[in-house]
């Protein structure tokens, strides 16, 4: 579908055209009832008006089938608007399981992309055309929001903890990015442009000539990160370790010291690094140090997709 004497930017995701279609739907029954209800307003108005040597008007006769007519078909053309809008909502919401995955740090005033290969770049979202793209996104200041409207898709990007988006492009070129969350002074100039290539394209983009030099993968950088910081001293196999071995962990149900269960997921497990103690594994002293403003964002979901890496998840 054509984009509506271009009132919309032109649809360049597999959901623009189901959101476009809701929207486009809401529109029309606004215009329906705001000229019927006009309309009717009119007619009546000139029809029953009161002539100057007029009877006095009857009294209004009480038949309430008429509402109760309105009622129910209003009720039904609300409900397929929620059961419309759900539907779309949750495709718009659950990314496929074989999404790719970028990294995305918002902060005052850029965006900072990582893609699994461990390529970075700022302001700019290079991705293949055709394949779904899951972005796991976080902030490392204030609330910014991740929009690129040709994409029909917008996400809050929040400090402290992790939004995801997902979408998958379905024609090569230039589209806008956004943060549309005021943030501060600039803002208006916190944005990008989406490129959308080919899946041969996009390779020889990731490979980067410009980047050429070995570069680290976000696993890499995560498995360094956790040799340094010493986390292996205490996460091991071996018997009497001092911390849980992370091995198979991510995704899995874990037993808490106060007797209750979570899923390790990117939630806990960043919650775990920052503070180990808010959620303390049975079994184990608290004796892990607290990582709170010791590592940034981007260390932290270095540290995530490693640990992510050892129990078999991509990236
Ligand atoms: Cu970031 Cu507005």
């Amino acid at each position: 579908m054509k984009s509506v004497f271009n009132i919309l930017p032109e649809q360049a995701s597999t959901v623009a055209s189901h959101v476009d279609a809701i929207y486009l739907f809401l529109i029309a029954i606004s215009v329906v009832f705001t000229l019927l209800a006009a309309g009717l307003v009119i007619v009546f108005g000139v029809k029953f008006r009161r002539r100057p040597d007029g009877p006095a008007p009857e009294k209004p006769h009480e038949d309430s089938r008429l509402e109760m007519a309105a009622g129910a078909f209003l009720l039904v053309l609300l409900l397929v608007l929620f059961g419309w809008g759900a539907k779309v909502y949750f495709q718009n919401t659950r990314p496929p399981a074989d999404a790719m995955e970028i990294l995305v740090t918002g902060k005052q005033w850029m965006w900072k992309l990582q893609h699994p290969n461990g390529r970075r770049e700022i302001n700019t979202l290079h991705i293949p055309v055709g394949k779904p793209v899951q972005l796991t996104m976080t902030s490392e200041d204030v609330i910014h929001s991740f929009f690129i409207p040709a994409f029909r898709v917008k996400q809050d990007v929040l400090p402290g903890r992790y939004t995801r988006l997902w979408f998958q492009a379905t024609k090569t070129g230039r589209y806008r990015l956004f943060c549309t969350e005021y943030c501060g002074t600039e803002h208006s100039m916190m944005g990008g442009w989406v490129n959308v290539m080919t899946a041969a394209d996009y390779e020889r983009w990731l490979s980067g000539e410009v980047a050429g030099a070995a570069q680290e993968t976000p696993v890499q950088a995560g498995e360094r990160l956790f040799t340094q910081l010493g986390c292996q001293t205490c996460h091991n196999a071996g018997s009497g370790a001092l911390g849980p071995n992370l091995a198979g962990v991510f995704g899995h149900t874990v037993k808490l010291a106060d007797g209750s269960e979570v899923i390790a997921d990117e939630e806990y497990l960043r919650e775990s690094i920052l503070n180990p103690h808010a959620k303390l594994v049975a079994g184990f002293a608290p004796v892990m140090p607290v990582f709170k403003g010791i590592i940034n964002e981007d260390q932290l979901l270095q540290l995530i997709a490693y640990i992510k890496s050892l129990s078999g998840a991509s990236n």
